[in-house]
């Protein structure tokens, strides 16, 4: 099955708990939906020096927040006002300086430029829009700076075959080679594009293994 639409009204119903999505599979462990940092994020930018950072389709913000404890100053964008209200009400139980290096902003990521050349880092995880992603994608690489780096996490189709909550969201997949293929060589160096698996349990206690597909590269300073 594919779906039809993953328009803003989907990812508001979804957050607001109604629609697809609200039973098993929406909070697994290990992910940003359970409120833990997602892996291949802290993976990839441990060896980057902090500055600014866009992170494009932030749901409630757990990966915006973790960044902005290490010091980055982070432009979290979504689509979803109600994604939006739990993510602003998270930074302000959290408090402190890192909640204050957050700006929430609602955009519509098929519509909006993010400022050229914008942020030293622009990332984005398992966001599927309504939209080809290669024009996200090609959007969002437009926004790094010169030495920046882009990172882009989706859910490889590896995952179409196994027991992934998105198993039949065929529309999602992509892989870390489909994002590479998007950047000019001479503009761009690739670190990492691969897929790499990983456990992670869901609603109910069942274990399931997730793909993840990573690019990261960076933009010629
Ligand atoms: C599967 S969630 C991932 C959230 C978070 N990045 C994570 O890793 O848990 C996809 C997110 O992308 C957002 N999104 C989908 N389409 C969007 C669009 N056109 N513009 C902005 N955000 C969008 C959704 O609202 C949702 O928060």
């Amino acid at each position: 099955m594919s779906h039809a639409a993953y328009d803003r009204r989907y990812w508001e119903d979804r957050y607001a708990g109604r629609g697809e999505g609200h039973g098993e599979g929406r909070h697994e462990s290990g992910t940003a939906w359970a409120g833990e940092t997602n892996p291949q994020l802290s993976i990839e930018t441990a060896d980057l020096v902090p500055g600014t950072a866009l992170d494009a389709g932030c749901g409630t913000g757990t990966d915006a927040l973790w960044l902005a404890g290490k010091g980055w100053h982070v432009t979290a964008v979504d689509i979803a006002e109600n994604a939006l209200e739990t993510a602003r009400a998270r930074a302000e139980a959290l408090g402190g300086p890192a909640a204050d290096r957050v700006r929430w902003q609602r955009e519509d990521l098929t519509t909006w430029d993010p400022p050229i050349g914008g942020h030293d880092l622009v990332y984005s995880h398992y966001v599927h829009t309504d939209a080809p992603y290669a024009d996200l994608y090609r959007r969002l690489a437009a926004a790094v700076a010169p030495g920046g780096t882009l990172l882009v996490v989706g859910h490889h189709p590896h995952d179409r075959h196994g027991d992934a909550p998105h198993a039949d969201h065929h529309d999602t997949h992509l892989t870390a080679q489909e994002v590479a293929e998007l950047l000019d060589p001479r503009l761009w160096k690739v670190y990492t594009a691969e897929v790499r698996a990983r456990t992670v349990t869901v609603h109910g206690g069942r274990e399931v293994t997730l793909h993840d597909a990573v690019l990261r590269a960076r933009r010629r300073g």
